[in-house]
């Protein structure tokens, strides 16, 4: 029988039978055909590298037509977050699926605010961790230990734990990423001031001069706020899946989400902003010829980044949502930034060039995000640990949910083996 209730199968015809198989249907009408049965009726698995044809779960939280370059998170389209939300309204929104009344949009950021200081044990530890190494390694391996210092929201099972856990990871993520920052920078960490909200804080921890009257631009508080906000969820991405598929084991929060922020890490995935700059000074490197850059790309000489995406076939809606602002911030600039200047041009050209939109290579929300970060003073290197702050409310929404799904199950894939057949082991002596 079908979910929803129509009876709708899906009938697979191969050598040796048949097998009818269920046709699901999700509320925006994407279908999906529940192949459970399959290995234990017709003894084949299906093979999909990468899962591109897998959905692995059901879920509630995010929304994406990639054909119509739709993005919704608990139905609400991500433009109209953007427009009318902040940041911890929408992490707010995606955990607990609905959006906060003024009373509990209160409580949620003093719970944040109380939490945000880290134990002095864990400021010992991050003093300790290598001072060059790269800030999403020290990121991954302090959320880990997480679950030492805080044992008693560690348990999985337990509800309240969880609870807990969720508002220590949330307001505990920009104070460490903070403490990194500027330890890697050479510069003294400063502690979290109760008196700022979240985002605000993050940047005084960040930039500040640790005096409690640091001047913050409210232009790069609200960009950063709308970065974060269009980066707190995108369904299954890499370290979305990972995050479950390690507490698909029944791991706690805090080590799920630290692999989490390890997937995330990889080029492929958090680091292709880092990834756009660096081909933005290829460019540069080249005298600034955005044409001929164009012309070694045609011709598979180099790579353009920060174009067209897994799921998007049409233009990436976060990618709109910042635009305007990174025409804002450039607007601001004393001296305007070479590069970004360069990125605008090269987005310009490609866009009118039939090469790239026939094959709907549309810029993604990596094109502008690492521009964007530059410009505010960000060094690259922490610009995977800016989107990791931002997915963190999707990474621990994800946690919860599987953890609430009757049919969740440990996550186990099967392969199509295509090793030695057996073989007799070499004669001794
Ligand atoms: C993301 O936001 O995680 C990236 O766009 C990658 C993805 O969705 O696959």
């Amino acid at each position: 029988m079908s979910e929803d209730g129509k009876g709708r199968t899906v009938e697979l015809r191969y050598d040796g039978g048949d097998q009818t198989f269920p046709l699901l249907a999700g509320t925006e009408g994407e279908r999906a055909i529940d192949v459970k049965a399959l290995l234990s009726g017709t003894g084949m698995t299906t093979l999909d590298p990468g899962f591109g044809n897998t959905a692995s779960c059901r879920s509630e939280i995010t929304y994406i037509d990639g054909a119509a370059g739709i993005l919704r998170y608990r139905g609400y389209p991500i433009q109209d977050l953007a427009q009318h939300s902040s940041f911890l309204e929408v992490a707010y929104l995606v955990i607990r699926g609905a959006l906060p009344s003024a009373g509990e949009l209160k409580d949620f950021a003093d719970q944040l605010r109380t939490n945000a200081p880290v134990p002095d044990e864990m400021r010992t530890l991050l003093d300790a961790l290598p001072r060059n190494g790269h800030p999403m390694t020290l990121l991954a391996a302090a959320v880990n230990t997480l679950a030492a210092y805080y044992d008693d929201s560690a348990d999985p099972t337990d509800d309240d734990q969880v609870e807990t856990a969720t508002i220590r990871l949330l307001a505990k993520l920009p104070t460490i990423a903070a403490h990194i920052h500027r330890r890697t920078s050479g510069s003294e960490p400063i502690d979290p001031d109760p008196a700022r909200d979240y985002v605000e804080n993050f940047l005084a921890m960040l930039f500040g001069q640790g005096t409690g009257d640091t001047e913050l631009d409210a232009l790069y508080t609200r960009a950063l706020d709308l970065l974060l906000l269009l980066h707190a969820d995108h369904e299954l991405n890499c370290s979305t899946a990972t995050v479950r598929v390690v507490g698909s084991s029944d791991a706690d929060i805090y080590g799920s989400v630290s692999a989490g922020v390890n997937a995330l890490f990889g080029p492929l995935h958090g680091g292709a902003n880092q990834a756009v700059l660096e081909m933005l000074e290829e460019i540069r490197g080249m005298g600034g010829d955005v044409d001929a850059f164009l012309e070694k790309v045609k011709a598979k000489e180099t790579r353009l980044m920060g174009f067209g995406h897994r799921v998007y076939k049409n233009f990436d809606p976060r990618s709109r949502e910042i635009k305007g602002l990174a025409a804002d911030i450039l607007a601001r600039q004393e001296r305007p930034d070479e590069l970004f200047q360069l990125a605008l041009e090269l987005e310009r050209k490609a866009l009118a060039d039939p090469y790239f939109t026939e094959r709907k290579l549309y810029p993604n929300v990596d094109f502008y995000s690492g521009v964007i970060y530059r410009a505010m003073g960000f060094p690259t290197n922490m610009f995977t640990v800016l989107f990791a702050i931002g997915r963190l409310p999707g990474w621990i929404a994800h946690w919860r949910e599987q953890r609430k799904d009757p049919a969740t199950r440990i996550a186990r894939p099967r392969q199509l083996y295509v090793g030695p057949t057996e073989r007799p082991y070499p004669a001794q002596g």
